[in-house]
């Protein structure tokens, strides 16, 4: 359990367990923790290569000034609504502390991100997982009920793929006047997004992270989007110089490219599609997604099974041994290639039937 010298609430805590991540020159298709399976935009690389030592002198902008400037003009919404992060993950810990009071409630719809329960657990708070609706619906009368804090959507949900629409957001952030964190990490993968409804709701918090869409997970950059009285509460309690100043040269320069990063998501979709229609083929049965991955239930229903055996064959996908999912596996999409080896591999699984 730990020295009595650390906090219960810490050693009561089982903590975050991220996605394997094999060693640099390991061959293997990695397809376990939804990263863009093309490499940045060269402008980012480049901006990177321009950098003057006397920034890395300095201290960074404690805001990100730069950045703040640039998604405000892509988003069309002023620099004062925007707050950026080392990582979306670091925005979330941000909301949780700014929003969910020691003893407070976070609910969100279940299954979801399981960094949430451990970010409630953070600040001495509770956690509840209120049960998707029928087909994946945002459950409102369930989560109105429990009189949360906060509310924290994944949208598109994750290890889903699938998608809340903008329209029932609001509906939500009507009957409910805590906070509702929307968490846009796969949004560019979709068609919709909330960013306009934090014009109209002080209660919504929109996030999103360039770790996805614009080929960042290594740098570590993440922003979210509210009225300016809400990020000014925020900006309180992150930390000084939370992103570094090498990560604001490059998520400015990464954002800046638009027409790389999309070139990108539409490989993405294209792919999505092809992998969904060709795993149906095989009897495996995916969700429809809007992200940049697919859960799937396996033939047989034993998700571990099929894990193990994929990754036999060098292909990495991410299995949940948790209720509900343990008869599916979570599959990024990658390249062609990527997605090609990922099939072969799985016309090759000798999945055993439960019933058999
Ligand atoms: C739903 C969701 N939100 C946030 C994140 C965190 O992303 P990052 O901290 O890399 O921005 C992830 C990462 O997998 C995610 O799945």
């Amino acid at each position: 359990m730990g020295a009595s010298f650390i906090r219960a609430s810490v050693r009561a805590m089982d903590g975050y367990t991220p996605g394997e991540q094999p060693g640099v020159g390991e061959r293997i298709v990695k397809l376990n923790t939804n990263e863009n399976p093309f490499p940045p935009s060269p402008k980012v690389v480049e901006a990177i290569r321009q950098i003057e030592p006397e920034l890395l002198r300095r201290y960074p902008h404690p805001l990100a000034e730069q950045f703040r400037a640039a998604a405000g003009r892509l988003l069309g919404v002023s620099p004062e609504m925007i707050l950026c992060g080392n990582g979306s993950d670091d925005i979330l810990t941000i909301a949780t502390r700014c929003f969910v009071p020691p003893g407070g409630l976070l609910v969100a719809p279940e299954p979801t991100y399981s960094l949430y329960p451990t970010l409630a657990q953070l600040e001495e708070a509770k956690f509840v997982g209120v049960p998707w609706a029928q087909d994946y619906a945002l459950p409102i009368d369930a989560i109105v009920r429990a009189k949360p804090s906060a509310v924290y959507l994944a949208n598109p949900n994750a290890p889903t793929g699938t998608f809340v629409s903008p329209a029932r957001i609001a509906e939500l952030a009507e009957r409910f006047r805590g906070l509702v964190l929307v968490d846009e990490a796969y949004v560019d993968f979709a068609d919709e997004n909330a960013a306009v409804l934090v014009n109209a709701y002080e209660n919504i918090v929109v996030s999103r992270t360039l770790s996805k869409a614009y080929s960042l997970a290594g740098l570590r950059f993440g922003f979210c989007i509210a009225q300016p009285q809400v990020v000014e509460q925020m900006l309180k309690v992150k930390d000084s110089y939370n992103c570094d100043a090498v990560s604001i040269v490059a998520a400015t320069a990464a954002i800046e490219d638009q027409e790389y990063a999309r070139r990108t998501w539409d490989h993405v979709r294209e792919e999505r599609t092809r992998v969904s229609d060709e795993l149906a083929h095989l009897g495996w049965a995916p969700l429809p997604s809007r992200a940049n991955f697919i859960l799937t239930s396996v033939p047989g229903g034993r998700g571990k099974e099929a894990y193990l055996g994929l990754k036999q064959q060098g292909i990495l996908v991410r299995f949940f041994d948790q209720p509900g999912l343990r008869d599916k596996v979570r599959i990024t999409i990658g390249t062609i290639q990527e997605n090609n080896a990922l099939l072969g591999a799985a016309k090759e699984l000798q999945l055993v039937d439960k019933a058999a």
